[in-house]
């Protein structure tokens, strides 16, 4: 037998590797095939097809060549800090400051910094099943058990409030949840908010609500926890999604100014601050948020309906509308194939890759995921290859 000289590593590696099949293989498989001129069209992830707005871009420049490029503040610059609380404040009407928030390379490091500091060996933090990929990872990273409670396909993917309180044991200490949600879209009403705030309020949890699409939502705003409970309630949001900046890693939390102040001290010893540039170019970005979130919406509502009426009587697949965000899920239960089975064999025959929904948890299993924050021409020609795919059963 051939002795593993490896040496070994801590929980932590165990805690964070991905369950089951990787998601992302695929995905990069066909990233690389369309970096390589192949006619391939990758509907696997949410990156927005569009340019990070030109004023932006303008003052990262100006700022690098005003050698903005030394150490920062741990928390953020307090301007942009500032900048975030105005527009979470706008955005939601919860009053908050500049010492309620706290800047981080994008909301995957918020969540990263809300799980490490909410929980630990032995607790549990409940998340919302669908949930975007990272979560489970990101939940299990400090030491807690994820424990999954169903926003169930029956119910239109809105949670179901009976086995979330059910799903509550005197070792939890938080709910994670997104609105709008990644994968399913559904953005929560003003009562299942209230509904949420109430049962954390009388459980003794924290929330972690993470809004990194809120500004795609009809009227760029979502009903706010944070603004009903802002004791208990983290906030988690980013302009990756609104402003087409994924690469620039510029997110935040905004929560009570004690919770802001041990996140300090978390990325006092895991960023050391981020770089200048960067956020005086979010601040830039705050500054046209109203038109940029804007311009997005309207970019992907079209592209949803596209979508939508595009994927229409194909046998075997069924489209759910989204409220909002640039996601569709199809529900491919008909199709005789398994999540699985379909994204291997429709990127094989046709060469359009999307995600098995089941990465996103148990009650997606059978739907896939398709990204349409893309050109309408490739909206439109992934629609017809999918229906190709299907039509051959
Ligand atoms: C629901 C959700 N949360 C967080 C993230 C991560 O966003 P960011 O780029 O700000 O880290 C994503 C990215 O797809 C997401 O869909």
């Amino acid at each position: 037998m051939k002795k593993d000289t490896a040496m070994r590593l801590s929980a932590l590696a165990g805690q964070v590797a991905p369950e089951g099949i990787d998601p992302w293989v695929l995905h990069w498989q066909a990233r690389h095939a369309h970096a390589a001129g192949e006619d391939v069209l990758v509907l696997s992830a949410g990156d927005p097809d569009l340019d990070t707005p030109t004023p932006v871009v303008e003052k990262a420049i100006e700022r690098l060549r005003a050698r903005d490029t030394h150490y920062t503040e741990t928390a953020g610059r307090p301007l942009l800090r500032a900048a975030i609380a105005r527009s979470h404040a706008a955005r939601t009407g919860q009053a908050v400051t500049a010492e309620n928030v706290i800047f981080l390379g994008g909301a995957q490091n918020g969540l990263f910094v809300a799980s490490l500091l909410l929980a630990g060996p032995g607790d549990e933090i409940i998340a919302i099943d669908p949930m975007y990929v990272t979560y489970p990872a990101t939940i299990q990273a400090c030491g807690a058990t994820l424990v999954r409670s169903p926003a169930p396909a029956s119910g239109n993917f809105h949670p179901d409030f009976a086995a979330l309180e059910a799903a509550i044991t005197p070792r939890t200490r938080a709910i994670f949840l997104a609105s709008p949600n990644n994968p399913t879209g559904v953005v929560l009403g003003d009562g299942e908010v209230e509904q949420l705030g109430e049962i954390a309020r009388r459980r003794g949890l924290w929330i972690v609500s993470d809004e990194v699409y809120a500004g795609l939502a009809a009227g760029g705003r979502v009903p706010s926890l944070g603004a009903r409970l802002p004791e208990q309630v983290l906030t988690v949001s980013s302009l990756s999604k609104t402003h087409a900046m994924t690469g620039w890693r510029a997110g935040w939390i905004v929560g009570p100014a004690s919770f802001v102040s041990a996140a300090n001290d978390v990325a006092a010893c895991m960023l050391y601050g981020l770089p200048g540039f960067v956020q005086e170019a979010a601040i830039t970005a705050l500054e046209i948020a109203g038109e940029a979130e804007r311009a997005m919406r309207e970019y992907c509502q079209r592209r949803r309906d596209l979508m939508y009426a595009g994927l229409a009587g194909i046998a075997g697949l069924r489209p759910c509308l989204p409220d909002a965000g640039m996601f569709m899920l199809a529900d491919i239960r008909d199709s005789g194939l398994s999540g699985g089975q379909f994204v291997r064999g429709l990127y094989d025959a046709e060469r359009v890759s999307v995600l098995d929904g089941a990465v996103f948890g148990r009650t997606t299993e059978g739907f896939v995921r398709l990204c349409f924050a893309m050109e309408e021409r490739e909206v439109n020609e992934a629609c017809a290859r999918i229906r190709r795919f299907c039509a051959r059963g």
